[in-house]
C-alpha cells in the first residue's frame, strides 16, 4: 500500500497536459488516483477538439482531487505546463509532477520519483539510465531520443541521460527559483530548458529509471516543428554558453583573477 507514505513531502499535484486524449484521460486519472491516492490531478487541456475538456470536467465533478484548466487553444506543451505550474504554486502545492496523458509514464512508478525527491530538487524519470527502458517504440523514435539527449549533453554540458523526457517531479521551491517567466521554449524542448536551468542553478537533479510504454490509444503530437525547435534552441544556448564562458575567462585574465 502506498497510502500516506508521501505525507512528509507535502501536497502533491500531477499535471497532465492534454490535446485530444479523450480515450486516455479517464484511464490515466484513475491510475494516478489509485497509485498515489493523496495526489491531486490537474488536467491542462488546450481546448481539444475531441472533447477531452468535457471529459475532464466530468472527472473533476466526481472527485475533489481532480482539477481542470481550460486553455484557449493549442499553444504547445511548454505553455500548458507553465500555466499549470502557476496554478500549482498559487494553490499551495509542495510537489509538482509532470506526466503525459497517454500511459507512457506509468503512474505505478510515481512512488519511485517521489522517493527520490526526498533528497533532490528535481527528479527525472529516465529511459536512458540502467534499469530504464522503452516498450513498443519504433527504432526511429529511440534514435531521436537518445541522439537528442546526447546532443544536449554535449552542447550544454549537462549530465542528464534523458534530457527530453517528460516524467518529472519538482519541489515547489525548485519551480519558484527557476525564473519561469524567462522560459523560451514552446514545445517539448521545454523539458530540456527546465532541466538545464535547474543544473545551472546548482540544484540537485536526480534521474531514476522508468519503463516508458508507447501509447496504445490516440496519436502522438510530436512533429518536425517540435524537433526543429529543440535543435535550434539547444544549438543556440550551447553557443551562447560557450561565449559567456570565454568572456568570463578573458575578463578574469585581464584583471589578473583566476577566471573560475
Ligand atoms: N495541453 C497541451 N498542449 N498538451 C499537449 C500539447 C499541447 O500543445 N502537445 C502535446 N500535449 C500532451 C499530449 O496530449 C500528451 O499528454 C503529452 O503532452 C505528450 O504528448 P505525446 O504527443 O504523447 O508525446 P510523445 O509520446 O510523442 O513524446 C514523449 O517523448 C518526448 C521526447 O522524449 C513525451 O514524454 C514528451 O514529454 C517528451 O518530450
Ligand atoms: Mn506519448
Amino acid at each position: 500500500m502506498s497510502e500516506a507514505t508521501f505525507a512528509d513531502l507535502g501536497r502533491i499535484v500531477v499535471i497532465v497536459p492534454t490535446y485530444n486524449e479523450r480515450e486516455n484521460l479517464p484511464l490515466i486519472t484513475a491510475r494516478v488516483r489509485a497509485a498515489v491516492p493523496e495526489a491531486h490531478v490537474l488536467v491542462a487541456d488546450d481546448n481539444s477538439p475531441d472533447g477531452t475538456g468535457t471529459i475532464a470536467d466530468d472527472l473533476a465533478a466526481g472527485d475533489d482531487h481532480v482539477h481542470v484548466m481550460h486553455r484557449r487553444g493549442k499553444e504547445g506543451l511548454g505553455a500548458a505546463y507553465l500555466a499549470g505550474f502557476d496554478w500549482a504554486l498559487e494553490n499551495g502545492f509542495d510537489v509538482v509532477v509532470e506526466m503525459d496523458a497517454d500511459g507512457s509514464h506509468q503512474p505505478e512508478q510515481l512512488p519511485r520519483l517521489l522517493d527520490a525527491l526526498r533528497d533532490a530538487d528535481l527528479v527525472l524519470g529516465s529511459r536512458w539510465v540502467p534499469g530504464g527502458s522503452v516498450v513498443n517504440w519504433p527504432k526511429s523514435r529511440e534514435v531521436l531520443s537518445r541522439g537528442g539527449s546526447l546532443y544536449t549533453r554535449l552542447m550544454l554540458g549537462v549530465p542528464m541521460r534523458d534530457a527530453t523526457g517528460g516524467y518529472r517531479a519538482f519541489r515547489a521551491d525548485t519551480l519558484r527559483k527557476l525564473d519561469l517567466v524567462g522560459v523560451e521554449s514552446a514545445g517539448y524542448c521545454f523539458q530540456v530548458e527546465l532541466g538545464w536551468r535547474a543544473v545551472r542553478a546548482g540544484m540537485r537533479v536526480r534521474e531514476v529509471p522508468i519503463e516508458f510504454v508507447e501509447r496504445e490509444l490516440g496519436d502522438s503530437k510530436m512533429n518536425q516543428r517540435i524537433v526543429a525547435e529543440a535543435l535550434w534552441r539547444v544549438t543556440l544556448w550551447g553557443a551562447q554558453d560557450k561565449a559567456r564562458r570565454a568572456r568570463r575567462l578573458l575578463a578574469g585574465k585581464r584583471s589578473g583573477g583566476a577566471g573560475w
